[in-house]
């Protein structure tokens, strides 16, 4: 039997890490996992419970409280805490504002570590997981690590679309910068390019691309060993 393939996606909000992901792990037969659905959960279970998010230690303090099980099916994705379905509330914009805040909180970043790495240790043909510091520190043996990027403009039209247009491009281009900024500059493992990562810019690329360029640099690695 091959050995498992690990594929780690990271990169700024905007520039199609979730697409490009489930998508590579639909063509490859792969199990998907979104770790950034996994720290808007904790964040949403923290704004749910009255836990003032702008304190780190009360964040620290809960941080082992709520039980978070995200789906890694690339046709199912979904995430529960506590038992409860989370993935439209983790969508909002309360949890959007508040994400980067808990998620800069190294305990939560030890937790959530944890669960991802367990998560790709039990998914039986591999794993793509898409975060901001995959291939720098939860999972730096990656058979393949990307790094996915694009315009800045670009980035807050997707996001944009994505939000129904409920809020202006220039608007989400202006939150988009000030989260980058928040989780680049973050002490605990922040949002940066793994050594090793292939960097690959979006702007003008199709879906479909961006998908084949990653499945092609899978298929090289596997080649290659
Ligand atoms: O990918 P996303 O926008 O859903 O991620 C939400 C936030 O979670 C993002 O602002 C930073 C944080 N995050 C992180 O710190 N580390 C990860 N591996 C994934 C996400």
């Amino acid at each position: 039997m091959s050995n498992p393939v690990i594929v780690a996606i990271d990169g700024p909000s905007g520039t199609g890490k979730s697409s490009t992901s489930r998508a590579v792990a639909t063509r490859l037969g792969l199990s998907y996992l979104d770790t950034g659905a996994q720290y808007r959960a904790i964040t949403w279970w923290m704004l749910s419970n009255g836990v003032d998010v702008t304190d780190a230690a009360a964040v620290a303090d809960q941080t082992g409280k709520p039980a978070i099980v995200a789906s890694t099916d690339p046709a199912a994705p979904g995430i529960t805490v506590d038992g409860v379905d989370a993935s439209g509330p983790i969508r909002s914009q309360e949890v959007t504002a508040a994400v980067s805040a808990v998620s800069a909180v190294p305990e939560v970043r030890a937790r959530m570590v944890e669960i991802q790495r367990a998560a790709a240790a039990a998914a039986p043909a591999g794993i793509v997981v898409e975060g901001r510091d995959i291939g720098t520190t939860v999972l730096p043996d990656a058979t393949v690590k990307v790094f996915l990027t694009a315009s800045a403009e670009a980035r807050a039209a997707r996001r944009s679309g994505e939000l129904g247009g409920t809020q202006s491009v220039a608007d989400t281009q202006a939150a988009l910068i000030r989260r980058d900024a928040a989780d680049s500059g973050r002490k605990t493992s922040p949002l940066a390019k793994a050594d090793d990562a292939i960097e690959v810019d979006t702007t003008e690329l199709t879906l479909e691309q961006v998908v084949d360029r990653v499945v092609e640099l899978v298929a090289q690695r596997r080649a290659a060993r």
